[in-house]
């Protein structure tokens, strides 16, 4: 459920006209709703309202400060994989008793870096990064709360690129490792202490069924571990509920939550979800400016004015993103086209052979559903300026990231002077 839609004629994002919205600020332009992201924060906690739980937004999904303090004035923990994030995180005001550090690559500054604003845990992906997290909390005379990321080897049933609990995937440790890790870390590493069991399996899964089955072998493992006397206080169960896009139709948080308590019931943990797409996704909008509209032979096109450097998913997933028209003015009139942006690569498309309204140089469009891995993946390819992001709250709107401009674009290049430049100031 999200808060853009049609008041007659005129798309809007909450109270405000995105064609507003669109000529002021520019295009290609991100446009949140702050009202929408707040609404899937509280579906998703008031899932888990009868068992303790913590909320740890996945940072990656939308980064940009705003988004995460709306988050985190609602109370929200945060789920991040980067120095990076972190650094944002307590920008926007996280608490880092709040936070958990995902990924498999953390850099010794980074471990450094989050041991001193004394996150809640690390989710640990492999035994060496666990002795490394050991060495440098011993260096800093610091404790570091960990949890082994295990994986389960189950299928999540979703796009290869974003699986990631099968036995290739080269996320966590399968259980039996972990098992022997706990084990060791408790006798002979004396600066971690492990307070957690994490899982994620995959982004966008769409059915209860794969959630299920990792939870089982969760608790599986709890149960192996309670009984060597490790006392796991946090369940972290990671992220991948997916949303509609087009015709899908994924458990609502409450089935989702329903199926977690039932299969954590007894254990006395607190659980710990790393939504990301779930509460950002459908809460933000990509709206770009129609070029050029051109009609050949075996295909019609879109040209707009972004591209696969601001929304890189439809070049890169095959994903779909709805189009729909700012302001409904063609009485129907309708084409079937690809909509594309002006990058040069074929692959640079934000929708294929799409029936979508008949529209002209000038008009406005808007790309559904881009609130998650939209702005947070965009990159500056063909020295194009990142977009700007719009956060719309009832009936005003605030720009939360300028466009970025020319000078933006070199700002820290170093210009090595060539033969040419210094023979010209020789002259
Ligand atoms: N926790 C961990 C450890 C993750 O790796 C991820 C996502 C999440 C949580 C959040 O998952 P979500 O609730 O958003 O499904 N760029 C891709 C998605 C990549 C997901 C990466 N990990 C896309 O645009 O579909």
């Amino acid at each position: 459920m999200h808060f853009f839609g049609y008041r007659g004629k005129n798309f809007y994002a909450e109270g405000v006209s995105v064609g507003k919205i669109a000529r002021e600020a520019g295009t290609p332009v991100y446009i949140y709703s702050d009202r929408t992201l707040k609404r899937h924060y509280h579906a998703f906690s008031a899932a888990f309202a009868k068992v303790p739980h913590l909320i740890c937004y996945s940072v990656k999904a939308n980064s940009n400060v705003s988004v995460l303090g709306a988050f985190a004035g609602e109370g929200s923990g945060f789920d991040i994989v980067s120095g990076g994030e972190l650094f944002r995180a307590l920008k926007a005001g996280a608490d880092p008793k709040k936070i958990v550090f995902s990924g498999v690559g953390k850099r010794e500054d980074e471990i450094e870096y989050a041991l001193r604003s004394r996150i809640l845990m690390f989710n640990v992906e492999s035994p060496q990064e666990l002795r490394a997290i050991d060495r440098i909390a011993g260096r800093l005379k610091k404790r570091a709360g960990f949890a082994i990321r295990v994986n389960p080897d189950v299928d999540p049933k979703t796009h290869p690129y974003i699986s990631t609990g099968l036995k290739k995937n080269k996320f966590g440790i399968e259980a039996a490792e972990a098992v022997k890790e706990y084990i060791y870390a408790k006798k002979s590493l004396k600066n971690v202490d492990a307070i957690g069991i994490d899982c994620h399996i995959g982004s966008q899964i769409t059915q209860l069924e794969p959630f299920v089955d990792a939870l089982k072998k969760t608790r599986e493992l709890f149960l192996t571990l309670r009984g060597q006397g490790l006392d796991i206080k946090y369940l972290d169960m990671g992220g991948g509920l997916g949303i509609t896009y087009d015709q899908e139709a994924p458990p609502h948080p409450s089935r989702y939550g329903e199926a977690v308590i039932e299969g954590t019931k007894g254990l006395g943990v607190t659980l710990i979800f790393e939504p990301g797409r779930s509460m950002v996704g459908n809460a933000g909008i990509l709206v770009a400016r129609v070029l050029y509209t051109k009609e050949g032979t075996q295909k019609n096109f879109v040209i707009v004015d972004a591209a696969m450097n601001d929304l890189a998913r439809p070049s890169l997933y095959g994903s779909y993103h709805a189009v729909k028209a700012v302001k409904d003015a063609y009485k129907g009139a309708e084409v079937t086209a690809d909509v594309v942006g002006p990058i040069c690569e074929s692959g640079d498309f934000l929708a294929k052979d799409r029936i979508i309204p008949r529209v002209k140089p000038g008009d406005y469009i808007a790309v559904m559903s881009a609130g998650a891995y939209g702005f947070s993946m965009s990159s500056n390819y063909n020295t194009r300026p990142r977009a700007a992001e719009v956060m719309v709250k009832g009936r005003e709107y605030s720009v939360i990231r300028e466009r970025e401009t020319l000078k933006d674009l070199i700002r820290n290049e170093r210009f090595v002077k060539g033969k040419a430049a210094r023979k010209k100031k020789r002259a």
